[in-house]
């Protein structure tokens, strides 16, 4: 991975924090977006300290499109080739919540972020090719539908409804990109990276977190999470494979409703209009 630029989101605990760890400690360069700059320090000086090189900190609130176009200029002039994008920061809320451009929260941070993030990095990862998107989904995807005439859960918001949902669509965009870009050197990839102990799961399962007892009670550890993602980013195996659903290195069939090609258009459309990016 030596001189290979890669960003990663949700870099600052748990799955990102360990996926920013094995690719520094595998030579490459490492962004992280992180939303306090603080927090992106204290993990760049643990990454030196374990024997990687320093990683560079981009810091944004992904729940805030102004802050993701902040972020992406800032990143278009300190790295102008870009070989990596992952896409991993996510959240669960319990009670429906709107961000700063009005938007119910899970579905801006979980999906609009990755979509406009990619869409804004673009340019540098097209003149970074052969590179690569990896986008964190999750198999809470299985059995959930989008439904379009209520995306924001104002009729009714249930808190893994609105997950499974958000992690659909990281999925439906998934394959769509990679039909978007197939042929340009840039692959899209989508992973579930298992049962793993972070805030996230304490959050999805209404648990407290208490140190380091989440990840020994319930799920696998953060660099057990971070495995498919380091293996996406870095493997020759994968060099060229494009638009496919990892779990554990290996690729998957998703759900049915993840191959629904018409839904993945009109998603993307609905993701260009809410982000601003449709002409
Ligand atoms: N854990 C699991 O069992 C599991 C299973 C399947 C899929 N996943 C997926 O794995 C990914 C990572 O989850 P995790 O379990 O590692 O969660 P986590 O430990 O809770 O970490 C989430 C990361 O996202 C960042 N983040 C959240 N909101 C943000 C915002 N508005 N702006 C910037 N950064 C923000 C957090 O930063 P702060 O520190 O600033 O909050 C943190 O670094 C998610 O996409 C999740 O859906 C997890």
């Amino acid at each position: 991975m030596t001189g290979r630029v890669c960003v990663v989101t949700g870099a600052t605990r748990g799955i990102g924090r360990a996926t920013v760890e094995g690719l520094a400690v595998r030579g490459a360069s490492v962004v992280l977006i992180a939303r306090r700059s603080e927090d992106g320090m204290k993990v760049s000086r643990e990454i030196a300290r374990a024997g990687g090189a320093t990683p560079d900190i981009v810091s944004a609130d992904l729940s805030s499109q102004a802050s993701i176009q902040h972020a992406a200029a800032e990143l278009k002039q300190r790295h102008p080739r870009l070989h990596v994008l992952i896409n991993n920061a996510g959240i669960i809320t319990r009670d429906r919540e709107l961000t700063v451009d009005g938007i119910e929260k899970q579905f801006a941070v979980n999906h609009l972020a990755y979509f406009l993030l990619s869409n804004l990095l673009l340019d540098q990862l097209l003149a970074g090719a052969p590179s690569r998107i990896i986008n964190v989904s999750s198999g809470a995807h299985a059995g959930a539908t989008l439904d379009f005439d209520d995306l924001q859960g104002e009729r009714g918001y249930n808190a893994s409804k609105a997950y499974g949902q958000s992690k659909l669509a990281n999925i439906l965009f998934t394959y769509e990109l990679a039909r978007r870009l197939h042929g340009t050197g840039v692959t899209v990839n989508c992973l579930h990276p298992g049962v793993i102990g972070t805030k996230l799961l304490a959050d999805y399962m209404g648990v407290p977190v208490a140190g380091g007892a989440l990840a020994s009670t319930f799920g696998a550890s953060p660099e057990q999470g971070a495995d498919t993602i380091i293996f996406l980013a870095s493997s020759a195996e994968v060099e060229g494979v494009s638009g496919k659903y990892f779990e554990r290195r290996r690729p998957r069939r998703s759900s049915m409703e993840s191959y629904d090609e018409a839904a993945a258009r009109r998603l993307w459309q609905l993701s260009e209009q809410q982000t601003g990016l449709s002409s």
